[in-house]
């Protein structure tokens, strides 16, 4: 997950200046590797049905299911000769603007560690089973491919209008908890929910968030959390019109815009939604008490 909000001044010690540092595949251990793969088992056997047919495919053509953490060496010429993406290994979080820098020009920075036992549900920095196996199999799709670097530009643009806490919201609501009506229903797509055991159940299944369908102003007006659950889930009607009404829209007038609109408190639903499902926000009021 990113969420834009860590300041750092420079790249720790062993790192490039792009904050990239070398995979080292063989140093991980066979206990790392079996976290890897006791996550990916529970995953992929509760995901068909639930994650989107982009997501599958890509699951497919990466050959993700070999066990183990993945071999960047391998998992990149597949990425590469689908879509032109990569993987880069980086320490942890990076600033917003190499962040973007690394989207807008096809690569992918991925935490270079894995989750200990103990976080086997929750952690708060993103690891590499969150970041390799929530985002790199909708980045062989070669429609939200496109979309992620015309992301990274987006971004390194928002930051020049002051403009990146909007943006992030766009983020979270699409690549993170973003989900997709199908023709078999609703699916998912976002690596926050895929890369979640108990998130891939919630998001679908639970009568508590709203779901409601994709507006891009209204969504950027929408608080998230970063603790819990999501209370809302905009839902695409396909990758293509997700892509089409980003890249065509210039957002510099709508930066503006937001200024003088009040953010949407997070389980709100205005009047113009359109919505799928109205939470009864149950599990949300049960976790404040
Ligand atoms: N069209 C956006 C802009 O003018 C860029 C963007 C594209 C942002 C896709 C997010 C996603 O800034
Ligand atoms: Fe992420």
């Amino acid at each position: 997950m990113a969420d834009f909000t860590h300041v750092y001044d420079a790249p720790p010690p062993g790192a490039n200046a792009d904050w990239t540092v070398p995979q080292k595949w063989d140093a991980f251990s066979a206990d790392e590797h079996a976290m890897w793969d006791r996550l990916f088992a529970r995953q992929s056997e509760m995901l068909p049905g639930r994650a989107c047919d982009a997501f599958m495919r890509g699951i497919d053509v990466l050959k993700l299911e070999k066990p183990g953490i993945p071999d960047y060496r391998e998992l990149n010429e597949r990425l590469k000769s689908a879509t032109g993406w990569q993987v880069v290994a980086v320490p942890g979080l990076v600033p917003d603007d190499v962040f973007f820098d690394h989207l807008a020009n096809r690569r992918f920075p991925a935490g270079n560690f894995i989750r200990t036992p103990e976080q086997l549900d929750y952690l708060q920095e993103p690891d590499v089973f969150h970041d390799v196996f929530g985002h790199v199999p909708m980045l062989a799709d070669p429609v939200f491919a496109d979309y992620m670097v015309a992301y990274g530009k987006g971004g390194l643009r928002s930051l020049g209008f002051g403009a990146l806490h909007k943006l992030a919201r766009l983020y979270w609501y699409t690549v993170e908890f973003g989900l997709i009506e199908e023709p078999a229903g609703l699916r998912i797509y976002g690596a926050g929910i895929v890369s979640s055991y108990g998130e891939s159940i919630f998001c679908l299944d639970d009568p508590s968030p709203n779901r409601i369908r994709f507006d891009l102003l209204r969504l950027m007006r929408t608080e998230y959390r970063i603790d819990d659950y999501q209370q809302n889930y905009f839902v695409i009607p396909s990758l293509e019109h997700l892509l089409k009404v980003t890249i065509e829209t210039d957002f510099a007038p709508l930066y503006a815009q937001l200024e003088s609109l009040p953010d949407i408190p997070i389980a709100d639903i205005l009047p113009d939604d359109d919505v799928i499902t109205r939470g009864t926000q149950a599990y949300a009021y049960a976790k404040a008490k």
